[in-house]
C-alpha cells in the first residue's frame, strides 16, 4: 500500500502529513520552521518532519511515493526553487533538489496558495466544480487558480499570485513586500489589517482597539462586530478591495466558484456579504449570474492534502 507525505512550510511553522492515494488525511505533525535561522536549518528542519511522522505511523519509509511541498513565494515551478519569498525570507532557495537529495523520494513543489487550492477542490470547497479560484487570507495574500482540476501555473510558475494584484489607487497606495505599490495584500492580509488599525490607534482615532495591547486580525474583527465604527472601516476595507479584485479575476476567468481561506476568513458571514457587495458592484451581472464566493473547508489541512495531491494527481 502506497502513501503519500504532503509539506505546508509556512513563517511560523511547517506541517507535514500522511495521505492515502485518495487524499484521505491519516496523520499530522507539525514542527517550527526557523526560517530565521537560514535556509540550512529551514530545510533539515522540513526532511526531518517528513521523515518523522511516516516513523511514528504504521506505515514505512519505502511505503512512501512521493512528498509533495507547498510553500510560500514566489517559485520557479518545473525546477523547484523558491525564487523570492518575502514572507519567509528565502531567495533562490533550490528546494526540490535540497529535498529530493535528503529525502531520497521524488519531490515536487508548488505554491502554498497553489495547492491549497488543489486540497479545496480535491477534497474541499471546490469538489465537483471544474473552474475555481482560491485566496488565502493570512500573513500575506494567497491566490490558486484550478481550472479542469489542475493547477494554472503560468509559463515560469507566477501565475495565480493574486496577493499581488496591483488594486488600491495610487493617492492611498502603500508598498508592498514584493516591491511594488498598491498590491491587494497590503490591505486584505491578516498584516494589513493589523496596519490599518495600528494606524488609526497612532492617529487618534476613536476606537475600542486603543485599549487592546497587541492587536491581531480576530480583534479588529471581533470589535467591528460589535459595532466599533474604525474597526468596521477596515474590515470593510479589507473586504471591498477583495471583491473588487474577484471581480477582475471574473471577468478574466470567468470561474464558477471563489474560496476563500487563511485566519482572515474565519470572521465568516460578516466578512463574506461584504466581499460578495464589493464583487456585485463591479462585475457586470451577465458575468456575475451564478458565480460564488464561500469558504474554504479543509481549514489549516488544505495545504498539507494539496501537497500531496501534487503527487498523487500529477
Ligand atoms: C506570496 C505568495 C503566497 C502568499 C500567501 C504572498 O506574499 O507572494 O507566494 O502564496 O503570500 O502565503
Ligand atoms: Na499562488
Ligand atoms: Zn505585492
Amino acid at each position: 500500500e502506497k502513501i503519500v507525505v504532503g509539506v505546508d512550510i509556512g513563517g511560523t511553522s511547517v506541517k507535514v502529513g500522511i495521505c492515502d492515494l485518495n487524499g484521505a488525511l491519516l496523520h499530522t505533525y507539525e514542527g517550527p520552521t526557523e526560517a530565521d535561522k537560514g535556509t540550512e536549518v529551514a530545510c533539515n528542519n522540513i526532511a526531518s518532519y517528513a521523515r518523522l511522522i511516516v516513523e511514528q505511523s504504521p506505515y514505512s519509509w519505502e511505503q512512501v511515493e512521493g512528498v509533495g511541498v507547498g510553500t510560500a513565494g514566489f517559485l520557479d515551478i518545473p525546477n523547484g526553487i523558491i525564487k523570492f519569498s518575502p514572507n519567509l525570507g528565502f531567495r533562490n532557495v533550490p528546494l526540490k533538489a535540497i529535498l529530493e537529495e535528503k529525502l531520497g523520494k521524488k519531490v515536487l513543489v508548488n505554491n502554498d496558495a497553489n495547492v491549497a487550492a488543489l486540497g479545496e477542490a480535491w477534497a474541499g470547497a471546490g469538489r465537483g466544480v471544474d473552474h475555481c479560484v482560491c485566496y488565502t487570507l493570512g500573513t500575506g495574500v494567497g491566490g490558486g487558480i484550478i481550472i479542469g482540476g489542475k493547477i494554472v501555473e503560468g509559463f515560469a510558475g507566477m501565475a495565480g499570485e493574486l496577493g499581488h494584484m496591483s488594486i488600491v489607487p495610487d493617492l492611498e497606495a502603500i508598498q508592498c513586500g514584493c516591491g511594488k505599490m498598491g498590491c491587494l495584500e497590503t490591505v486584505s492580509s491578516a498584516t494589513g489589517i493589523i496596519r490599518m488599525a495600528k494606524d488609526a490607534v497612532e492617529r487618534g482615532d476613536r476606537t475600542s482597539l486603543s485599549f487592546v495591547p497587541n492587536i491581531m486580525a480576530k480583534d479588529v474583527v471581533d470589535a467591528a462586530k460589535a459595532g466599533d465604527e474604525v474597526a468596521a472601516r477596515i474590515v470593510t476595507r479589507a473586504a471591498y478591495y477583495l471583491g473588487k479584485s474577484m471581480a477582475q479575476v471574473a471577468v478574466v476567468l470567468n470561474p464558477q466558484r471563489f474560496i476563500v481561506g487563511g485566519g482572515v476568513s474565519k470572521a465568516g458571514e460578516f466578512l463574506f456579504e461584504q466581499i460578495r457587495e464589493a464583487f456585485q458592484k463591479a462585475t457586470p451581472d451577465i458575468v456575475a449570474e451564478g458565480v460564488e464566493i464561500v469558504p474554504a473547508v479543509l481549514g489549516n489541512n488544505a495545504g498539507v492534502v494539496g501537497a500531496a495531491g501534487l503527487i498523487i494527481r500529477s
